[in-house]
């Protein structure tokens, strides 16, 4: 597939076909992510990939846990009359949660904090936070665009931190690791749409912040 078409058509997807991924595909998926550039080159990430029912039904569970918070505190917020752009969130975020047990992969993302030599909530970790996090970003979207290009949907969630030790003890991770992301992966149930974005252009500057970038000439 084209890049521009590969990176304007990779959006959340919430709803996926109960459908394998060929390991050979997935293989291939993180081979790519792992192209991902880092501060030195410290590569730090190790993915753990999980198919089997049971673990994907746990994971499930700890998810629809924090979503059940989350809905409660950051949407319904204690109303009882709600937009319509607060139903739809509902929906869609009691939709996916159910789904975390259909989508066939979940690729959970680890840190490995003592590459970074950023000890976890230090000072240096508060203002240091883009060599850290950034150093695991790009291989996460690269993984999401990589699985895109293969026809294969993905989401970027980062929900189930607030679970780390049930996740770490879960899957075995040892403590010096830091969750930072569930990839749940699958085949879509409908198509890859555009995602819905403002326009770039207000956000662009000129040399400096106070010059807008030009319109550009029709
Ligand atoms: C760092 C990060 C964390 C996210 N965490 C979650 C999450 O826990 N659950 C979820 O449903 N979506 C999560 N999302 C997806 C965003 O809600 C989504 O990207 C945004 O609403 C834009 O929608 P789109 O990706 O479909 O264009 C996350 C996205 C990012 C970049």
């Amino acid at each position: 597939m084209e890049f521009f078409e590969v990176a304007t058509s990779t959006p959340t997807q919430r709803r996926f076909l109960d459908r394998p991924i060929a390991e050979a595909d997935l293989l291939k998926i993180l081979e790519t992510a792992n192209m991902a550039p880092s501060g030195s080159n410290a590569q730090p990430w190790e993915f753990v990939v999980v198919r089997a029912a049971e673990t994907r039904r746990q994971i499930q569970r700890l998810y629809e846990e924090v979503w059940g918070v989350y809905k409660e505190t950051a949407i319904i917020r204690g109303r009882t009359t709600l937009s319509p752009r607060a139903v739809k969130a509902l929906k869609s975020g009691d939709e996916f949660a159910a789904q975390l047990t259909v989508v066939p992969v979940h690729v959970l993302v680890f840190l490995d904090r003592p590459k970074m030599r950023v000890e976890r909530g230090s000072a240096d970790d508060l203002t240091n936070f883009g060599a850290t996090y950034g150093s695991v970003f790009p291989a996460i979207e690269l993984m999401m665009l990589s699985a895109r290009a293969l026809g294969i949907a993905t989401a970027m969630t980062t929900m189930l931190s607030s679970r780390e030790p049930e996740t770490k003890a879960l899957l075995g991770a040892p403590a010096e690791y830091q969750l930072i992301t569930l990839i749940p992966m699958g085949y879509p149930e409908t198509g890859f749409k555009r995602p819905h974005r403002k326009p770039v252009l207000p956000r662009i500057h000129d040399e400096r912040w106070d010059r807008p970038w030009p319109l550009p000439k029709s």
